[in-house]
């Protein structure tokens, strides 16, 4: 398949280009497109045929829901049922933005795009060309992230086109995802809520609106070890995975320089490609390896944007191993570590 690529001028999408996505998913393609959190691969989300395909671009487990994007508030009622309160006051607080609401599905969303479950999961992201494509092309774009399954997510149209060129219709291109992580996830399908992936809305936040709101127990530890199911399917598959061995140094940070630059010497040597996930303040400290800086430690909306980057950016130099740094787990941090945890296999080592 030869897939259009267009860009789309500080922000902007062209009239014509908007015109052909919109014809592409009417008619049941699949266009990738930006968001603040990460590039989507969006197909109509009442069509059937249409979300299965982008199962199929991915390479994605059928199990494994996708999200519906809407482009107007009002348009939840006409995908959800029972929609409590507290859906509304989050929607109010915090749409258009990247949070992902989970709620009781009704009959016009099919089951290839709740990957069989009864419930939906929605978001109305802020990017201008997002919500002008859904809103043309029906009002409903179902869009995982625009990634091959197992790899980190898009975060810049040079990830999208370097995994999906050939396998869809059209990419968009709109410049870098300001957030860098995906969506946070709440559920609210049943009584209780439950935040089943972190991300740049925190849990603070949320609670600030809704009160209690705990974390599915799985996706704050080691899920493999302790037999509990994430109750967010996509949680349990080893994502964002880079093809090198990447490890995280946990302790303070002078002690785990030391302890990289030690390792990333005595691997070094072997004649192994070593990569070392570093901030802006600390890069300067390391001695061996390729060494990327991430953001700045002092703001962690900066350290958020570049993770996904950075790790595809050692997949392109074949490092076999990373050694990374690691962050507080306090807010943002959360959603940095879930990440970043997932991404090394839980592979930490522990610094005194
Ligand atoms: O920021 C985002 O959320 C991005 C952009 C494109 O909007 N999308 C995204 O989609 O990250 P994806 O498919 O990569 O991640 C969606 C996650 C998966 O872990 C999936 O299992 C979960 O949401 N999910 C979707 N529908 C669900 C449902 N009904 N119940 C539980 N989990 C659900
Ligand atoms: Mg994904």
């Amino acid at each position: 398949m030869k897939t259009i690529i267009v860009e789309a001028d500080k922000g902007i999408l062209s009239e014509s280009d908007l015109n052909t996505a919109t014809n592409i998913i009417k008619s049941g393609g699949l266009v990738a497109f930006p968001t603040e959190t990460v590039y989507g691969l969006g197909a109509d989300a009442l069509n059937p045929e249409a979300s299965k395909k982008i199962y199929k671009a991915k390479g994605r487990p059928s199990d494994n829901p996708l999200i519906v994007h809407i482009a107007d508030s009002g348009n939840m009622e006409q995908i959800a049922r029972e929609i409590p309160d507290k859906a509304f006051r989050l929607a109010e607080v915090f749409w258009p933005g990247p949070l992902t609401i989970i709620l009781n599905k009704k009959d016009i969303v099919p089951f290839s795009t709740t990957g069989g479950l009864n419930t939906v999961a929605i978001r109305l992201p802020a990017s201008g060309i997002a919500k002008d494509l859904i809103s043309r092309s029906g009002g409903y774009i179902a869009a995982p992230s625009a990634n091959i399954s197992g790899k980190p997510s898009p975060t810049r149209a040079e990830h999208v086109i370097a995994d999906l060129s050939g396998k869809v219709d059209m990419i968009i291109d709109g410049g870098k995802s300001t957030l860098g992580l995906e969506s946070t996830i709440i559920d609210l399908s049943s009584d209780e809520p439950i935040i089943l992936r972190p991300g740049c809305i925190t849990k603070a936040m949320l609670e600030n609106i809704i009160g209690n709101a705990p974390y599915d127990k799985a996706i704050l530890g080691k899920i493999i070890e302790k037999d509990i199911k994430p109750k967010a399917p996509g949680m349990k598959y080893s994502h964002y995975a880079p093809e090198g061995c990447l490890t995280i140094y946990e302790g303070n940070i002078e002690s785990v320089i030391l302890a990289i630059n030690k390792k990333a010497k005595e691997i070094t040597e072997k004649g192994k490609t070593v990569g070392i996930i570093a901030t802006e303040e600390t890069k300067g400290l390391y001695r061996y390896g390729n060494i990327k800086s991430i953001g700045r430690r002092g703001d962690e909306d900066s350290i958020a944007a570049g993770l996904y980057a950075v790790l595809r950016d050692f997949d392109d130099i074949h490092a076999e191993y990373i050694f990374s740094e690691s962050f507080a787990r306090g807010d943002l941090g959360q959603a940095i570590m879930n990440r970043l945890l997932k991404a090394a296999g839980y592979r930490v080592e522990k610094i005194l």
